[in-house]
Parts: structure tokens; C-alpha cells; sequence
């Protein structure tokens, strides 16, 4: 990933950071959280509690009355590298949903061999971020309802060798250039999302491969483009010559559940999918700002795409991919094909028919996932976002249009969609070592931007499409990958996990990114922020410009250095290392923290942890010091959350081989939770294919689960034996 090289630029102050805050304290979120509460109850089910319960990012899914946890309850999971799904003494995990099964009458079941076709009506691949839509007995759409309901997912990609995404060909596919095109149109069909129905029968769930509200959406299915970026020259294509419609959704990564009640989705590494090659930039010329941000964004002239679906042929659906200025104009060809990708797409679960929606307002860039903050009558809808690369930005989105609180069950809940996300304004997040920090205006509102030397912003349009350029301009801070987001519904504040970043080092440190050190993995030196952190912040109002911050957590090995590495002071029980997947439990209030590792994986593999965390402040400051490349050292003070004891932060899960673990969702209730075990056996070699034995993993077959051998993604299920709460 390439850092962003900003022209010098000096902020307006006038502009995005509104003078003192007199409301910047406790009593304020004490009283948000009534306000919101208020809002809450208002056409919603469900009693706060003494707790002062909030809700969350499913806050409009309702705060299950009376099972709020305050002590983790269950007994840690020791580390491990087995290849199964490890869970506390009493609880059950069952696999419910694998890639390949199928989602509609007359599709076979998956053999598992690189035979299966029809990928558009089955299970996708790679198994992401998730949200639970209720279901009631007679199959109407319910909050409260705890055994019936659907699971959308993000399907985000497929596990590779070169080219190829081998563990779905018979022989492991064509690893060079031209690629197979009944290959390709494998790959292609099994990313996307996924709507599936699920139901529990006693203790035990499965999934209804018949049922009609089951859904594919993939790169190839029709998407509308909502929002500032709809219409503009930067949008036409072949396919759409007016900028308003596009196709398909790519790399799904984190969800959000809005609070009218629809999915929402971040496009993530959609840019490897491109190619445009050598000769791009030169037939562009120096006149085309879009050379400049392709860079930007990481698609350089040349260089391979991820998969060579371009490659496949002279038809439509290869040649999209190739996004080069290759005819006179561009409604022509495909040049603005990627400027298509980058966005949070929206999704209503309960309704196959209607197209998703592209919500350009929130911005382009590498999406993960999309924390709602509570939302309060008469107040913006706001929303939280990470961009996954090094050094890239935290952003907020302020709708424009104010909640009412009878949009919690709209007739039509893509409108509602259109009403709060198509109008709004973005910001970026500047930190400040002081422990403070502001929301930067990212519009054409800031000029900044609108005078910006760095790159020619003509609109709002070009703020949505360009956005890393738009954040780059206003100076926001660079942070160590923003993952996930989630808020917390005891008091609102908002947790982003930065996973690691291998480019930090001992001259880019400060407050909000402050360690880098060397680990080893196997006797290997891996160096930077190697396990990542979590950084939460607090709003003085949810759409104010203002917040304090602190890191809830740094991600450590138990035996790390103290001063240095492990400042969290993690004991076994609770070590991690790049936490990625962050939920909030709207029935119990936990913080479920998922991780994709690949630097504590020679000792355990990835992991889920449960957390009761306090809040911002509840800690206090920290000096980190670090060797500087001429033996010299640096300090820099960051502030650090209260440590965590065993009873607030502690292993819950341990996945498979090679797998992540990632996506959350539960029953209003709390009493079942689902989660994704993502590309198990993703180091095995595509010459061991014939020889399952040498698989790095054979889940979830190992766990009884469908046929073959080959290692897939899946959909678990978590119950507690005894029927009780997950976590109590
Ligand atoms: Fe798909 Fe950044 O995780
Ligand atoms: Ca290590
Ligand atoms: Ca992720």
C-alpha cells in the first residue's frame, strides 16, 4: 500500500473544529444515553436496565432487558493450533453454513471437489462480516424473535495460489495468464453476499436451503449508485454512460445494521481485482487527475491483478476488469469501471427483489465495517468507519436529515436508506497527543479542500470517489489499519481496532499509533506495530467535531516485554494479536473481539475474546521509548485505558487452522451467537491438492460437516448448554 505524499497544507480551523466544547464531559453522555434511551422507546421493544443500556450499532434490534454482563462469566480458552473450534466448558459450537451449500431448491448438495457449479445459488466463499435480521413464526420481519431469522453475509474472497482460487477447481485452476473463463466465472460468482435463513429446532440450528428469502448478490448483479457520486463523468462506464448504475459488490468485509433495519456491507480490496496496464498512465496524460489517485489507491500501471479476470476473454464480463483508458472516451470503455468500487453498500435482507444500493456519501476507500451510533429523535444519524491499509484514516459520516424515531419500521426501508445515508457530510479524524482529538470536514465546505494544491477537487462528487486524496488534504491523522468499528451502548463511545502495521517505525510513532518493536514467529523478525491495538474515542456529541481518546487495549504476546510491548499487561488468558472483528452485544453489552493474525499463529491460532471494557479516561498516561536507528532513543505519551483483569477481557474462542475469525451477530435474547471461520487452511499448497493429508486444514469436515476434504469457510452457531446468556 502506497502512503499518501500530501502537498504542505496548513488546516482552517474555522471550518471543521467548532470553538470549545462546553459540553465535553461525563454528564454529557449521561445525558445522551437518556436521550437516546427516550428515542429508544419510542416505537422499540425492550427495558433499558439500571445499566443505562443504550443499544448499539443494532441498537434498533432492542437492549434484552435483564442480560446485561458486567463479569465475564465463562472460563478463558487456553491458546491453542488445533484444527477445530475450541469454545469454554459449556458451550456448543455447531457449523450451520459452509461455502458451497446450497441456497435453493434443485441445487445439489456440495461435493466438495472442485465439481460444484452454480455458484449463484450457493453459499459464497470466505464468510465475513454478519448481521442477524429477526424473523417471526409466520415469517414476518421481528426484533424480538430469538429462533427464526436470517443471516446476511459478506462473502469477501477466496483462498488463492498466484491466480487461481484453487480449493474450487477439480485440478486447482489455471495459476497463469489467459485465465479459464468457466474458471473466472467461479471466482467471480463466489464473491458477494449472501441472505440466508436459519432457524432453531430445540438446541440445534440449521440453515432452510429452500427457503425464498434466500439471496445471492455478486460481482455480476445490477447495483444503483446513491448519493453525491451518482451522475458524475467519474462514474461512466460502458455499462452505465449516465454514472448511475454499476455492477456488483466485491471484497465485503465488515457489516453494520442500520437503524431503519437494513445491511450494510464496506467494499474492501476491490482494487486488486483491476489491471490497466503499462502504457495507462502515458494514454491518460498529465490533464487526467485520475492517474494521481489510481496511484493513490494502489492500481499502478501495470501491475498484475489479483485474479487475471481480464485476461479471460473478448466478453463483457471479463473486459470490465481491465479499467485502462483504452477507447476515445470513457462511456466507451471501463477506465471508470473501479471508481464503482469502494463503497458501503446497502442491502435490505428481508427483500430479494430490490438492487443494492452504493452509498457514495460515505466514501471510498478500503471499507470495513459501519458502527451506527445510537440514534436520538430530532438528531443525525452518525456512523463510524475504517479504512484497512497502513497509515490510511478513521471517518465519521453525519447524515444530513434528522432521526425520527418512526423510521425504526419503515414501510420502505431502502428509502429510509436514501433519506439518512445519501445526504450528510464526511470527516476524518485528527488526533492530537493530548489525548483530544476532531472530526476534519471533508467537503467542498473546507477549503482545504476546495483550494486544495494537492489534488482538484471540482465537487462533493470528488470527495466521495476520491476520498483518501480529500483526507490526505486536511491532514488526518495516519493510523495502524482501522479495522472494525463498534459502539459501546453503555455510554456510546466509539472502538476501532487498528490490526498492526508493518511500516510503522520508531520515526512515524506518536500518541494514538505509539508502539513499534520486533517480534519473533518462528525465529522470524517481523517488525512495526506487529500486534495492533484498539483505540476507542468519545464525541462530545455524536455529531459534534470533538472527542477525547485513549487506547482500550494494545494487542500483545503475555510474555512481551512490559515497558515496551505488552503495556496492557495481558496475561494468557488474554493475549491476542491483531484484533480485527469488534461487536458490540446489544442483548449484554460485551465487546467481542475477533483476530486475523499472522504474527502469533507459530503459538495459537486466531482467536475471539470477550470484553467488559470502561470507558475513555479510565486509565491515564503512558511513556513508550524506542531505539531510533542510530542507537539514540525517542519517547512518545500516549493515554491507555485502566489494564483489563480477567473477569473484563478474556479468550472466548479459538478457530482452526489458517482460518480468521471474524463476523458477529446473536439473537435479540444473547443466548446464540453466530460467527465466521474464514479461509481455514489458507497457507495449504495447490500441489498438495490431491493429498488431503498435507492440508494445512480439513475443517469443518473434521467436525462432521459436509463432504470432501477440502477446508472451507463457515457460518458456527454458539450456545451455552444450560440455555443461558453467551458470556454470563
Ligand atoms: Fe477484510 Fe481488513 O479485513
Ligand atoms: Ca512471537
Ligand atoms: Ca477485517
Amino acid at each position: 500500500m502506497t502512503d499518501a505524499k500530501p502537498a504542505a497544507h496548513t488546516f482552517n480551523d474555522e471550518d471543521s473544529n467548532t470553538s470549545s466544547n462546553p459540553h465535553f464531559d461525563d454528564v454529557l453522555f449521561a445525558r445522551m444515553s437518556r436521550r437516546s434511551l427516550f428515542a429508544r422507546g419510542v416505537g422499540m421493544a425492550g427495558a433499558a436496565g439500571a445499566l443505562g443500556l443504550v443499544g448499539c450499532a443494532t441498537a434498533t434490534q432492542g437492549v434484552g432487558a435483564g442480560a446485561a454482563v458486567n463479569s465475564l462469566g465463562f472460563k478463558a480458552v487456553a491458546k491453542n493450533t488445533a484444527d477445530q473450534v475450541t469454545v469454554p466448558e459449556g458451550y456448543t459450537a455447531q457449523v450451520i453454513y459452509a461455502l458451497g451449500d446450497p441456497l435453493a431448491a434443485g441445487v445439489s448438495s456440495y461435493k466438495n471437489d472442485g465439481s460444484d457449479a452454480d455458484f449463484g445459488r450457493r453459499a459464497g466463499d470466505h464468510h465475513d462480516g454478519m448481521e442477524w435480521f429477526g424473523l417471526d413464526a409466520g415469517g414476518k420481519p421481528s426484533r424480538t424473535f430469538n429462533s427464526r431469522g436470517l443471516l446476511a453475509i459478506n462473502h469477501e474472497a477466496t483462498t488463492d495460489e498466484k491466480l487461481t482460487s484453487f480449493f474450487v477447481h477439480s485440478d486447482g485452476g489455471k495459476a497463469a495468464l489467459p485465465r479459464h473463463p468457466a474458471e473466472v466465472d467461479k471466482e467471480l460468482m463466489i464473491h458477494g453476499l449472501s441472505v440466508v435463513e436459519v432457524q432453531a429446532d430445540g438446541k440445534r440450528w440449521s440453515y432452510k436451503p429452500q427457503s425464498t428469502f434466500n439471496r445471492r448478490v455478486t460481482p455480476m448483479t445490477q447495483a444503483l449508485l446513491h448519493g453525491p457520486a451518482r451522475g458524475s463523468e467519474h462514474m461512466v462506464t460502458k455499462f452505465s454512460t449516465d454514472g448511475t448504475l454499476c455492477r456488483g459488490t466485491l471484497n465485503n468485509c465488515g457489516t453494520g445494521k442500520t437503524p431503519w433495519g437494513t445491511f450494510v456491507s464496506g467494499e474492501e480490496n476491490w482494487f486488486g481485482y483491476f489491471f490497466r496496464d503499462a502504457k495507462d498512465d502515458e494514454r491518460r496524460g498529465k490533464n487526467d487527475k485520475q492517474v494521481q489517485a489510481l496511484n493513490r489507491y494502489g492500481r499502478k500501471a501495470g501491475a498484475a491483478s489479483r485474479h487475471g479476470w481480464e485476461s479471460a476473454g473478448t466478453d463483457d464480463r471479463f473486459v470490465r476488469w481491465n479499467n485502462g483508458a483504452l477507447a476515445g472516451v470513457a462511456k466507451d470503455d471501463y477506465r471508470n469501471e473501479m471508481n464503482t468500487y469502494g463503497y458501503v453498500v446497502e442491502m435490505d435482507a428481508y427483500d430479494t427483489q430490490q438492487p443494492i444500493r452504493k452509498r457514495t456519501g460515505l466514501g471510498r476507500f478500503a471499507h470495513e465495517s459501519v458502527a451506527f451510533a445510537v440514534p436520538a429523535a430530532g438528531q443525525p444519524i452518525v456512523a463510524y468507519m475504517g479504512d484497512d491499509a497502513r497509515g490510511e484514516y478513521i471517518y465519521k459520516f453525519v447524515s444530513e436529515a434528522m432521526w425520527d424515531p418512526k423510521d425504526a419500521e419503515p414501510a420502505n426501508r431502502l428509502a429510509a436508506g436514501d433519506k439518512y445515508l445519501d445526504k450528510g457530510t464526511l470527516f476524518a479524524a485528527r488526533f492530537k497527543g493530548d489525548g483530544t482529538g476532531e472530526w476534519v470536514e471533508l467537503s467542498m465546505n473546507n477549503p482545504a479542500i476546495a483550494n486544495s494544491s494537492y489534488f482538484e477537487f471540482k465537487s462533493n462528487a470528488d470527495v466521495a470517489i476520491f476520498t483518501r486524496l480529500a483526507a490526505d488534504a486536511v491532514g488526518a491523522t495516519k493510523m495502524d489499519r482501522p479495522e472494525w468499528g463498534g459502539v459501546n451502548p453503555r455510554n456510546g463511545e466509539v472502538y476501532i481496532t487498528l490490526t498492526n502495521n508493518s511500516n510503522r517505525t520508531a520515526a512515524t510513532v506518536d500518541a494514538v499509533n505509539p508502539r513499534v518493536y520486533t517480534d519473533l514467529k518462528a525465529g522470524k523478525e517481523q517488525k512495526g506495530n506487529v500486534n495492533g491495538h484498539i483505540v476507542r474515542m468519545a464525541d462530545a456529541s455524536p455529531a459534534g467535531s470533538q472527542f477525547k481518546w485513549d487506547i482500550y487495549v494494545f494487542a500483545s504476546e503475555a510474555k512481551a516485554d512490559k515497558s515496551t510491548v505488552n503495556l496492557s499487561n495481558l496475561t494468557d488468558a488474554q493475549d491476542m494479536s491483531s484484533p480485527d472483528g469488534l461487536v458490540f452485544s446489544a442483548a449484554t453489552g460485551i465487546c467481542w473481539i475477533q483476530t486475523d493474525d499472522g504474527a502469533y499463529t507459530d503459538e495459537t491460532n486466531c482467536m475471539m475474546m470477550a470484553a467488559v471494557p470502561g470507558k475513555v479516561g479510565d486509565g491515564g498516561k503512558k511513556t513508550v521509548t524506542h531505539a531510533l536507528p542510530n542507537g539514540a532513543t525517542t519517547s512518545v505519551e500516549t493515554r491507555m485505558g485502566k489494564v483489563p483483569g480477567e473477569t473484563e477481557l478474556k479468550r472466548f474462542l479459538v478457530g482452526p487452522k489458517g482460518a480468521e475469525i471474524t463476523g458477529w451477530c446473536e439473537t435479540p435474547d444473547g443466548r446464540a451467537i453466530f460467527v465466521n471461520i474464514q479461509h481455514p487452511g489458507e497457507n495449504t499448497k495447490m500441489a498438495d491438492l490431491g493429498n488431503p493429508a498435507r492440508y494445512e486444514s480439513q475443517w469443518p469436515a473434521n467436525a462432521g460437516y459436509g463432504a470432501g476434504n477440502r477446508p472451507r469457510s463457515a457460518t458456527i452457531v454458539i450456545t451455552k448448554n444450560d440455555g443461558g446468556v453467551i458470556g454470563s
